[in-house]
């Protein structure tokens, strides 16, 4: 792991993601209230990219399944529950899952060094 700067204080707000970069490694960065926030764009579900889903309260929606993580911890609160943003019933809740079980998304410490916003990646 090394130390990479991923945006600017300028670039991040609180209510978007960034799509950025970590040595090779896709990274969603916001802000939630003062704190910079950065997670894996990489959904655990499918290993599909979440920079376009939704993001509210600190949380991002996988665009694809729904899932939904917060930005600040990695947290998984809301495991496959709609396709493309349509709701699915329990059972189809559970077929999508494909077998898969709630699962954190990887999430990374901002430091931030004047207005530059590192992680260790
Ligand atoms: S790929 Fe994200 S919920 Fe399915």
């Amino acid at each position: 792991m090394a130390k990479t700067k991923i945006a600017t204080t300028a670039d991040v707000s609180t209510d978007k993601v960034l799509k950025t970069n970590a040595n090779g490694q896709s990274v969603l960065v916001a802000k939630v209230g003062d704190k910079y926030c950065a997670i894996a764009n990489k959904c655990p579900h499918l290993g599909l990219p979440m920079a376009k889903g939704k993001f509210e309260n600190g949380v991002v929606t996988c665009p694809f399944h729904g899932s939904k993580f917060e930005i600040c911890t990695g947290k998984n609160v809301e495991w496959v529950d709609s396709v493309v943003g349509i709701p699915l019933p329990g059972i189809a809740k559970k077929m999508m899952a494909m077998g898969k079980v709630p699962t954190d998304v990887a999430s990374f410490a901002v430091t931030q060094e004047g207005a530059d916003l590192f992680i260790d990646a």
